[in-house]
């Protein structure tokens, strides 16, 4: 029942019945028309009679017979000099209807159909208007509606059966080519994605587009394309999740080796032999470095820990980078903060002090002396810019700084800082972007969601 092509199927009949309801009313009101024009034309026929007669009087008998004729009960035909013709019965129901048949106006004749549908008993009607055969004549004729109604009915009820079938066989038409072009091609695609979903690695339920050149077949192939660069990437996945077992075990064990030669090295430096004293800060100084980078990659190959959402004040994560910055380097560098008073961020607030340490210790590295942290709400969300007066981010590094390992300009770096930087944000439902760079420093921009009670 909730499928498309039995919707579809709904939708067909009901379209057709409508435009059938469209075409019917009109073509009843022209029915009606044609049946009264019919009566002025018979009725303006009988009247002519008269004039055969001598002294233009006839019998009761015949003048009966001729309204019988008609089926009316009065006729009056006026000519156009004035002279009147007339035939009636002496008896006849009293009380009648009005119609008019000179310049009658379309949609009061689709009105008086409808009106004489819907009525329940008999209406006398006086139907004038001119003779159809004669327009300089006027017609009046008196007569019972009932009748009228029955070939009406008769007249909408043939029309009906005809709407009907017409529909159904157009629907069925409709609904088999439907189905053949649109819904059918549908349903295997539907039952491709859900099987590729299942099982991506198996080729069998893969579709050929069969060279058509509709929509469908530009679905087919565009679908097709884009599972064979899912299988691509899953291989490629595959293949980087084995590395990276592999790069996490190697710097596990290099680290455990480290430590050992961390020891040795310390004892080393108690050594009295100046050529041992020359080169062991070297050393230890090397071996620190290897370790730390142990560290760091067993630290991005691990699963980032969930985040412990809290709401965290800005200017606090400001306060925390100063102290970390500041007095250290016997106030050389300066950050600045504002707009941070008034943000407060639905972050985790460790992770969130990492991704503005990760920053803030990059411009000072590369020998920024100022940071500038500028915040302000836009839609609902914080948008904070970290401003540096540093040199700028070298040209080669700006397209792949946020791709892990890719680019480090310093001999000691990981390349990793930003990438660990734009991953927390982007847990936090946020994004972490290069704004401008320039010799005269660089602007990250961040877009966090902000705090709020519900
Ligand atoms: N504000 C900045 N000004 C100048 N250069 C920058 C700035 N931020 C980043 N860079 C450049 O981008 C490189 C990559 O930074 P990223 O933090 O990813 O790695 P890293 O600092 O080299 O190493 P680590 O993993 O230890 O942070 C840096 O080496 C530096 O050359
Ligand atoms: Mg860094």
């Amino acid at each position: 029942m909730r499928s498309l092509s039995f919707r579809l199927l709904c939708l067909t009949i009901f379209f057709v019945m409508l435009s059938e309801v469209l075409i019917y009313t009109p073509s009843i009101a022209r029915f009606r028309l044609t049946y009264l024009t019919e009566k002025l034309d018979k009725a303006h026929l009988a009247a002519l009679a008269i004039d055969g007669s001598p002294d233009r009087v006839i019998s009761k008998e015949l003048t009966f017979e001729l309204l019988d004729h008609v089926g009316a009960y009065e006729i009056v035909v006026t000519g156009p000099d004035g002279d009147v013709r007339s035939l009636s019965r002496p008896m006849r129901p009293p009380g009648e209807v009005h119609v008019s048949l000179h310049a009658p106006m379309p949609l009061e004749l689709v009105y008086d159909a409808f009106d004489a549908l819907f009525q329940t008993g008999n209406r006398i009607l006086r139907v004038t208007g001119p003779a159809p055969m004669d327009p300089s004549a006027t017609v009046a004729v008196t007569l019972d509606e009932f009748p009228l109604r029955a070939v009406m009915y008769d007249f909408s009820w043939r029309i009906l059966t005809l709407s009907v079938l017409i529909s159904v066989f157009t629907a069925a038409l409709v609904f088999v080519s439907l189905r053949w072009l649109l819904v059918r091609p549908l349903q295997r695609i539907t039952g491709s994605l859900v099987a590729f979903r299942q099982r991506p690695e198996d080729r069998s339920t893969d579709l050929d587009d069969r060279g058509r050149r509709d929509e469908i077949g530009v679905a087919l192939r565009e679908l097709g394309l884009m599972k064979e660069e899912m299988r691509a990437a899953l291989r490629q996945r595959t293949r980087l999740a084995a590395l990276g077992t592999a790069v996490s075990k190697i710097s596990h064990d290099l680290r455990n080796m480290l430590a050992t030669a961390t020891l040795i090295s310390d004892r080393l430096s108690m050594s009295q032999d100046p050529d041992v004293q020359k080169v062991t800060p070297t050393l230890v100084k090397a071996i620190d470095r290897a370790a730390a980078l142990c560290s760091t990659t067993l630290n991005f190959a691990r699963e980032t820990p969930p985040l412990r959402l809290s709401p965290v004040r800005l200017a606090d994560l400001v306060d925390d980078l100063r102290q970390e910055l500041e007095a250290p380097r016997g106030g050389s560098v300066r950050v600045l903060a504002s707009g941070a008073e008034t943000i407060e961020l639905q972050a985790d607030r460790d992770q969130m002090y990492r991704v503005f340490a990760n920053i803030a210790s990059n411009a000072v590295n590369a020998g920024a002396d100022l940071l500038r942290i500028v915040a302000h709400e836009d839609g609902g969300r914080a948008v904070i810019d970290v401003i540096d007066n540093g040199p700028g981010i070298p040209e080669e590094g700006r397209g792949r700084l946020f791709q892990p390992f890719q680019f480090s300009s310093r001999r000691d770096g990981t390349g990793l800082g930003l990438t660990i930087a734009r991953d927390i944000a982007q847990a936090h439902g946020g994004t972490l972007a290069l704004e401008r760079t320039g010799a005269d420093g660089s602007t990250f921009r961040l877009n966090l969601p902000r705090y709020t009670d519900a």
